[in-house]
């Protein structure tokens, strides 16, 4: 199945509680989460205060984004404050397993993330131990930036050694998805779709009906 993550960055934060039920009533069963530390990426976002209060007005599936360095340091904090699922980017830690031992300990889903700069060969050794791959199609830390074609084939060359291993890994993308671009990333092998702004700026359900249309369409 394809899932429709609307990323919450490109929200009007005075009025978050009231969007994400908008975007949860006109279907989206995820909300991406980005957390940026201005540390791994310059810029500064938000925290587990933000995400437990949200926590307090939603059951939709938290997708949270860590944009973090040694994200190993707060994996109990942003399971305690309502995650489903941690993604953490490759690029962060130097423990790679340890890190995603933390997550499963505590009963969350895994997903490991890279950059653009970092080849998909670097999943190898960890593909079997997570449950997404979340494959960042501009460079993280900012929203509403132009995606890189590139990486779409990084999309694709993720998609083969996940089918090659057998495995049911999902390939999240993330990064300048928009209603005219969404159908190449799907056809290059994501099944999760990250928007911010194409979702978030304006006519929100809309935008959602819209893009879970394309989304469905492309199962068939
Ligand atoms: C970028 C973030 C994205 C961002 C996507 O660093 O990880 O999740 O919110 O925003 P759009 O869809 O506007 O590119
Ligand atoms: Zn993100």
């Amino acid at each position: 199945m394809n899932i429709l993550s609307p990323s919450i960055l490109a929200a009007d934060f005075s009025r978050l509680g009231e969007q994400i039920r908008e975007a949860e009533h006109a279907g989206a069963r995820y909300l991406h989460i980005d957390v940026m530390d201005g540390m791994f990426v310059p810029d500064i976002s938000f925290g587990m205060p933000v995400i437990l209060s949200i926590r307090h007005c939603s059951d939709i599936f938290f997708d949270v984004h860590l944009m973090i360095q040694k994200p190993e340091r707060y994996i109990k904090e942003f399971a305690d404050c309502g995650a489903d699922l941690i993604n953490f980017h490759l690029e962060a830690t130097e423990d790679v397993t340890g890190t995603i031992q933390k997550i499963r300990f505590l009963g969350k889903k895994v997903g490991i993330t890279i950059s653009p700069h970092t080849p998909a060969k670097a999943l190898e050794p960890y593909l079997k131990l997570v449950d997404m791959v979340l494959v960042m199609t501009v460079k993280p830390g900012f929203g509403g930036q132009k995606l890189i074609p590139e990486c779409l084939d990084k999309v694709r060359e993720v998609r083969a050694m996940v089918m090659e291993k057998g495995l049911r890994t999902d390939i999240e993308v993330d990064g300048g998805i928009r209603l005219d671009n969404v159908d190449l990333a799907l056809e290059a092998g994501a099944n999760v779709v990250v928007a911010g702004s194409a979702v978030f700026q304006n006519k929100i359900s809309e935008n959602v009906r819209q893009f879970m249309e394309k989304l469905k369409k492309a199962e068939v």
